[in-house]
């Protein structure tokens, strides 16, 4: 066991223990960066001009009629830019836009003493726009050869060969749409300057530290002049990893050019027109197996829905590559990757970071050929399934496979998958309108940044003189429970109670240079820094103790706020007398704690290396039941066991995994985004801005029967005290939902009825899929080379229309 993972008796990680804030999420008491606003006087509001083009040059902006409006304070222009005007790390968003890119695109600021008043100036600036072509559907960037950034290319083997060799080949294209975050709390970032001119952000941002370089670039400081505090988060889910700086940027500019407090909070419509979004993709794919229905090749280019700028699309598209293989082994392999430039908001990470959409590729090529197969879709995955030994495309070895299989053979064991699945089929015979499905996905999710220098994390520890503990760490809390952990990781390393250790907000001064808290490392990198300033304390003590306690320093031992030696029946100090008596002997009792993630290597051309330090696994079962009539459906039951290594937190991780699983569900049958792409005014208009169009889960679609259990002995040897990342991995979980979904549709054809599933899967979706089964046309595939009949059947609509032909 690795000193990082071992665990010592009376470990507090690994206890129940609810969220550190979860009484105060429930009576309200618990303070976002908006609630601030109240308690800080002379606050000015900050409200966006927003242009409703597509694509648009601004030939003219008439500022002077908004400061006639009673209240308005001064309106933010790129004029009042001291530094850089560009809200990224990539130099490509101007923070005030002289060209239009996307529908509701924000060109200038009014800043008001109300918040009316800065909406009723916004609406008297003037601004004048020559409208430009746009390219609103990926397609239409496809077709204009619209790309950004680096186009990625993985590859393993001869494909071309492989195809040839093989006993099957079939062939399909695939568009599936991106997701919106619907964080309950919208982006907010509320600034200061003090009387040095110091800058003070406080902002609803997964990455503080990146925050703060855009703020310092914008208003032309250092870093050093510019602090950025992060109080909690009302949900992040990659939404506010890089969009919320130039919101943070705009409020720390009125700030300080009129020395007032300035805050900027989204509305709920303008956060959804004008911040990015999980990326959709277009797919295009052929497939080999062999006669036993063994995956021989894969030959795809994936195209993603970057937006009007690159963001995080590069990182997102090469972790999509990444995770196009999931759980297969797949032995000849080239996926191509691209980013279309769309006049669209800049898509950014979304929980998964383009793992889902790696994933959702080879989940649906292998539930689209099972039934022309012949082979059931669970067996069919099973077969595939990497052995120990094996290695991913980009050669990092697969050291866990036989983890996965202990995953999945205790699904199909504690969910009863047999007797079910026969159950579904009696049921099935016996119902002509109603029918049912039981499908099983595995989830195999690589944990750490792909770009290695991300792989770092701080902490700062204050044992103060009454024995009490104060820990900081570099990372934020957006509901996943981090602070949670990290109090119990402390709690741990020192060997005190939880009530002994409090935590403070993450804070840019406090400790410096973050990496976001982000793919899912956060309980990884900051675990492993606060453990070390835990033991850079406690080897101070130790040394303090063994002199009371008459023992060698390496024998003394921290537990339950008790300090001994290891002969059982010794004495013992309490950890209060040691601290003081640390103190009065001029011992440091605090450190700064530094983590960094060893052994990892990745070459970004090449898409080579190990960039992973261990994969996250996970296996689902759901199922089922579809209404022939109207597409309708329900989730009756899901089963899912997750490996989350030896859980730090198990209360934390099981709402992790089931809320994981549930966001998947929204993205993949419910969540309908939907964009105007016919010509016209509102082109580019996104027409789902609130949650009356908008559909999200709520408590009417989750799963009836819902079992959520942990993998048990599953020691991680690499990560902080035995444990694993469990935030993203579980969302991809989901794929069983819609798995099941293709099946049951599939069972309204004759036997063998191949399905395709447009995705999101809604109600209307399934309709059309059970419509095509039942017809036959275009569903039926027919192996030995024919080309099937194209589709004639009503049209899936246009953003999931995908044709699928064996060659
Ligand atoms: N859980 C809640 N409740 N709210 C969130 O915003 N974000 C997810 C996941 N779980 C999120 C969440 C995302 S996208 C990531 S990357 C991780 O939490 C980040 O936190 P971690 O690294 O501490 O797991
Ligand atoms: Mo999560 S998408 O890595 O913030």
């Amino acid at each position: 066991m690795s000193a990082l993972s071992q665990r010592p008796a009376g470990a507090v990680v690994g206890t129940a223990v609810p969220h550190e804030a979860a009484a105060l999420h429930v009576t309200g008491l618990a303070l976002y960066t908006d609630d601030l606003v109240g308690r800080t006087k002379d606050v000015l509001h900050a409200w966006p001009v927003q242009v409703m083009h597509a694509h648009a040059r601004v030939t003219a902006l008439r500022t002077d009629p908004a400061l006639a409006v009673p209240g308005v304070v001064r309106v933010l222009t790129g004029a009042d830019v001291p530094g850089v005007n560009d809200a990224g790390v990539k130099h490509d968003e101007p923070l005030f836009p002289d060209e239009v890119m996307f529908y509701g695109h924000a060109v200038c600021w009014v800043l008001g003493e109300t918040l009316e008043a800065a909406r009723l100036g916004a609406e008297a600036v003037e601004v004048e726009v020559e409208p430009l072509p746009a390219l609103v559907t990926v397609r239409e960037a496809i077709e204009a050869e619209a790309f950004q950034g680096g186009q990625p290319r993985l590859e393993r083997g001869d494909v071309e060969q492989a195809l040839t060799a093989s006993a099957h080949v079939f062939s399909g294209e695939i568009e599936f749409a991106g997701q919106e975050h619907f964080y309950l709390e919208t982006h907010c970032a509320l600034a200061l300057v003090d009387e040095n001119g110091q800058v003070f952000v406080q902002s609803s941002t997964q990455h503080p530290s990146e925050t703060q370089e855009i703020v310092a670039h914008v208003l032309g400081l250092t870093s050093s002049e510019v602090t950025v505090q992060c109080l909690r988060m009302g949900g992040g889910f990659g939404g506010k990893e890089m969009q919320p700086h130039g919101l943070a940027a705009i409020a720390a500019l009125g700030a300080r050019l009129t020395g007032r407090p300035v805050r900027l909070r989204l509305t709920r419509s303008q956060d959804i027109t004008m911040t990015g979004k999980r990326h959709g993709f277009h797919a295009r794919w052929q497939v080999g197996f062999d006669d036993e229905g063994r995956l021989t090749a894969l030959d795809a280019t994936l195209t993603s829905d970057g937006g009007w700028s690159l963001d995080l699309s590069e990182p997102v598209l090469a972790r999509a590559l990444c995770h196009i293989d999931n759980a297969y082994w797949i032995p000849a392999v080239r996926v191509n990757g691209r980013i279309a430039r769309t006049n669209k908001t800049s898509q950014t990470a979304f929980r998964g970071f383009g793992g889902p959409q790696g994933m959702l590729v080879i989940e649906d090529i292998l539930g689209r050929c099972a039934p022309t197969l012949g082979i059931d879709p669970h067996e069919l995955r099973r077969r595939n399934f990497y052995a120990v030994g094996q290695e991913t495309p980009y050669g990092q070895p697969v050291r866990q496979a036989d983890r996965l299989l202990r995953t999945w053979d205790q699904v199909l064991d504690t969910g009863d998958f047999a007797a079910r699945t026969a159950e579904v089929a009696a049921f099935n015979a016996g119902s002509l309108h109603v029918k049912r499905a039981l499908a099983i996905t595995p989830v195999k999710f690589g944990i750490s940044f792909n770009f290695t220098a991300f792989n770092q994390g701080g902490a700062l520890v204050h044992v103060y003189k009454d024995g009490s503990v104060l820990i900081t760490h570099g990372g934020t809390e957006m509901g996943q429970g981090l602070h949670t952990k990290m109090l119990q990781v402390a709690a741990t390393a020192l060997g005190v109670p939880l009530s002994r250790v409090r935590l403070a907000p993450t804070r840019t001064d406090k400790v410096p240079n973050t990496s976001a808290t982000a793919a899912s490392s956060g309980a990884d990198l900051n675990g492993g820094a606060v453990k070390n300033a835990c033991e850079q304390i406690l080897a101070r003590l130790s040394q303090v103790a063994a002199e009371q306690l008459h023992v060698p320093a390496a024998d003394v031992r921290f537990s339950g706020g008790v300090v001994r030696g290891l002969a059982p029946g010794g004495p013992t100090v309490p950890w209060e007398d040691v601290v003081r008596l640390a103190y009065f002997s001029r011992v440091q009792l605090w450190a700064a704690g530094y983590y960094r993630t060893e052994g990892l290597h990745w070459d970004s051309a090449a898409m080579r290396g190990e960039p992973f330090k261990y994969f996250a696994h996970g296996v689902a079962a759901a199922e089922v039941e579809v209404d022939g009539f109207t597409g309708a459906y329900r989730v009756r039951r899901v089963d899912i066991v997750h490996d989350v290594g030896d859980s730090l937190s198990p209360l934390v991780d099981i709402g992790q995994v089931e809320g994981g699983f549930v966001q998947g569900v929204g993205w993949l049958t419910l969540e309908d985004l939907r964009w105007e792409d016919r010509e016209g005014p509102n082109r580019g208009r996104i027409s789902t801005q609130s949650a009356s169009t908008y559909k999200l889960p709520s408590f009417s679609e989750m799963p009836e029967d819902f079992r959520v259990s942990l993998l048990e002995s599953a020691h991680e040897e690499g990560a902080v005290f035995g444990s694993k990342a469990v935030g993203e991995p579980p969302l991809m979980l989901a794929f069983s939902v819609r798995e099941a979904l293709r099946q049951a549709a599939a069972a309204f054809g004759p036997a063998g009825t191949a399905v395709d599933l447009a995705s999101p899967a809604t109600p209307e979706a399934v309709f059309w899929a059970v419509e095509a089964a039942r017809s036959g046309e275009g569903a039926h595939l027919r192996d030995g080379g024919e080309q099937p009949p194209q589709p004639t059947g009503p049209p899936i609509r246009p953003t999931s229309e995908r044709v699928l032909s064996e060659s």
